[in-house]
């Protein structure tokens, strides 16, 4: 087991010192309880202090935590994100591509879950109030590739170094493992977010990758080529 992967199963990780700033002044001693961020709870507020345009995440502070360590860790080459919606979660991994000096790919529909298999916890349609013009607002930099993943897919998309799966259905998850794993550079990552969570997104990981993922203290794995 490498460091990184010992300290991804160590207990949730401690708030960034920016996450007690954006709390505000300490409450005097045996003043009443404070709780400056839920890391269990989506959209905990004051994630990123001073970042007003930061779109909203369905992910939990600490699987986002989890993923970003990942990704920052991830060998050379773009990010990708399958499963974008309102952009929580790509605006930061965005900001990581950018210190980084890398790209980041985003792939969805923006009109929400494009298919449904009896498998699948979303019914087609949800999360169809997401707003592309938004997204791209707030993530200029990035490349969008707007529709129905895999057909998305461009052929010269190789070597990656890390990709955010947070597509939640069977086929989509698939589709991810069948056309990404192939692309991914050595090392390089997948984070599978629903995996526990979605029944057909665990289902795909387990089919196509048993024994070869890493479990995260949010529940969530990963997939690292060549381990
Ligand atoms: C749970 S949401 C993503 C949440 C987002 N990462 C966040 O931070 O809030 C799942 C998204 O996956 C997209 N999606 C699922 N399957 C897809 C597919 N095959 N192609 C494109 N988009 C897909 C849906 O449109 C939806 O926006």
């Amino acid at each position: 087991m490498t460091a990184t992967e010992a300290a991804l199963l160590e207990p949730s990780p401690p708030v960034p010192p920016v996450l007690a700033a954006a709390a505000g002044p300490r409450r005097p001693r045996n003043g009443p309880a404070r709780v400056i961020a839920d890391l269990d709870k989506p959209n905990a507020p004051h994630f990123c202090a001073g970042a007003a345009m930061r779109p909203d995440s369905v992910l939990t502070v600490n699987q986002l935590l989890l993923m970003l360590a990942l990704a920052e860790q991830a060998p050379e080459g773009p990010f990708v994100e399958v499963g974008v919606y309102k952009g929580g979660s790509a605006w930061h991994l965005a900001a990581i591509a950018r210190l980084q000096g890398r790209t980041l790919h985003l792939f969805d529909t923006f009109a929400g879950i494009p298919y449904h298999d009896e498998i699948d916890n979303h019914p087609t349609g949800d999360f169809g109030d997401a707003s592309l013009g938004d997204v791209r607002a707030a993530i200029p930099d990035a490349r969008f590739h707007v529709g129905v993943f895999p057909d998305t897919l461009p052929p010269d998309l190789t070597g990656v170094a890390f990709v955010h799966a947070d597509c939640d259905q069977y086929r989509s998850v698939e589709a991810v493992i069948e056309h990404l794993v192939p692309r991914l550079a050595g090392g390089g990552v997948i984070v599978f977010d629903d995996y526990g969570c979605t029944r057909g997104a665990t289902r795909a990981v387990d089919e196509a990758l048993a024994g070869q993922i890493h479990m995260m203290n949010s529940g969530r794995c990963y997939y690292r080529r060549g381990d």
